[in-house]
Order: structure tokens, then sequence, then C-alpha cells
């Protein structure tokens, strides 16, 4: 098959964006970069965008540092959402968010175009660990952290047990990170309110085995082939469950 039809096929791409993918010279073939979209390939050929194999590129994931005042949408026409934040490659390739971040919130967005595994990881059965870095008006105290362990009754449910452990605690305003096994709306916003504190600031360093480490906000990056191992491990699921495109 021709090397610009192949990769047209494999990506979701049009023939003149393998075309321009080719000429900027990041498509390479048993290592040698290719910029002639007539070359012909066969199936033992090892075809690689930008250093990853071409069959790893049907499935997407990203992690992004979401900034405040964006909101954790699909598309908005009236206000700017994360898919804003991505390069359009992703948006064409139908990545979505993995759960929400509130507008104000900053921190880890997982994005994927992978279902099953987006499916999975939210499940509450599967008890993946969100962590949360709270301020709050008012002292937090080791009542607050009792509270937290024993699961809140926020009316409409009982939260789950979840870590709560003070950073700082001052008269006016209190930090805390808060470990969670679920991830229901406003859920850290209202267990704290619950207890009395009302939080003015959340960002979100870590989902699951994913940190967001020095990325910097309103960036994303693709996930490593360990980060995606380990949310399938997370999830319960085998790779070779998608097809093998990663491992
Ligand atoms: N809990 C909240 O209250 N808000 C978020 O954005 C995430 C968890």
């Amino acid at each position: 098959m021709r090397l610009d039809k192949y990769l047209a096929l494999s990506g979701e791409r049009t023939r003149s964006e393998a075309t321009r993918l080719l000429k900027a010279g990041a498509v390479e073939v048993n290592c040698a970069i290719v910029r002639d979209g007539a070359f012909h390939i066969s199936e033992t050929d090892d075809v690689r965008l930008y250093g990853q194999p071409i069959s790893d590129q049907s499935m997407q994931y990203l992690m992004l540092h979401k900034p405040a005042g964006i909101l954790t949408a699909a598309r908005d026409s009236r206000a700017s959402t994360v898919m804003d934040l991505l390069p359009e490659r992703y948006a064409r390739r139908k990545v979505l968010p993995v759960g929400r971040l509130d507008k104000d919130t900053t921190g880890l967005l997982l994005m994927t175009n992978d279902g099953e595994l987006a499916h999975r990881l939210l499940s509450p059965k599967r008890h993946v660990v969100k962590t949360y870095l709270a301020t709050v008006t008012g002292r937090l105290d080791e009542d607050d952290v009792t509270a937290f362990r024993a699961g809140i009754d926020l009316n409409d449910f009982v939260s789950m047990p979840a870590g709560l452990t003070i950073l700082a605690a001052g008269e006016d305003e209190s930090t805390a990170m808060v470990e969670l096994k679920e991830g229901k709306f406003h859920q850290v916003k209202r267990m704290f309110l619950a207890r009395g504190h009302e939080v003015t600031a959340l960002h979100r360093p870590s989902f699951g085995p994913l940190t967001l480490g020095d990325l910097p906000q309103s960036e994303s990056r693709e996930l490593t082939s360990d980060e995606i191992a380990a949310l399938y491990a997370c999830a319960g699921m085998t790779q070779n469950t998608k097809g093998g495109s990663h491992g």
C-alpha cells in the first residue's frame, strides 16, 4: 500500500494531512525518514509517526493540566472548554475527558477515546483514587479527619471513606490533601461544606496512577506506555482486550 494512504487510513486523517506529516519528516519506515507518499510499504515494515508505532495511533491517551475558568465538556458554543486546549487532531479522533473538574478547579484531567477504559475508571466499583489539594475557610481539625474517614452524609448519598490530611490549619484558612475513591458532582466541595468549610481553591495533582508532575497549566501531553499500562491495571483490564495496540 502507498505510505500516504496507509497514514490516512490508520489515523483518521485526510490524505493531505498525511502528506504534510510526510513533508515535515515526521514519518519513519524501518528507522529511516520517508517523505514520499508514493513509497510502498508492506505488512512487515515498521512505520512510525513522531517515533511512535503507527499501530499505537488509533487509541489516544492524554493528560491535560486544566486551568481555572475552563469547562470540562466536549464543545460549548459560548464558553471555552478543555477541548479548545488540545491540538485539533485529538478532537477529530473523539478524545473526551474522563470525568470532570469544576470550572474553577485546576489539575489533572485524563482524556482518551478509549471508551471502555474511561467507563471502567469512572466506575465507583473500581475505587480509583483521586487526590485533591484543597484550600478551605476556617480551621480543619481531627474531627474533620474522622468524619471524612467515616463517610459524610450528603443527603442524597453518604460518601465512601475518604482520606483527609491536614497540611496547614489556621483560624481563617486551612489547606489539606483529600483522597477520594469516587467522583460525584462537586463532591469535595460538598464534603467540606457539610463540615462547615467552604472550598476556596481546588487542585487535582493526581488521578489513579497518573501524576501531573511539572506539566505546565493549559498544556497536555500523551501518556507513556507505562502510564497506559498502569491505567489498564487500575481498570482491571488487560491491554490485549483492545486488540493489542499497546503492548
Ligand atoms: N470535587 C469537587 O467539588 N470539584 C471538582 O472539580 C472535583 C471534585
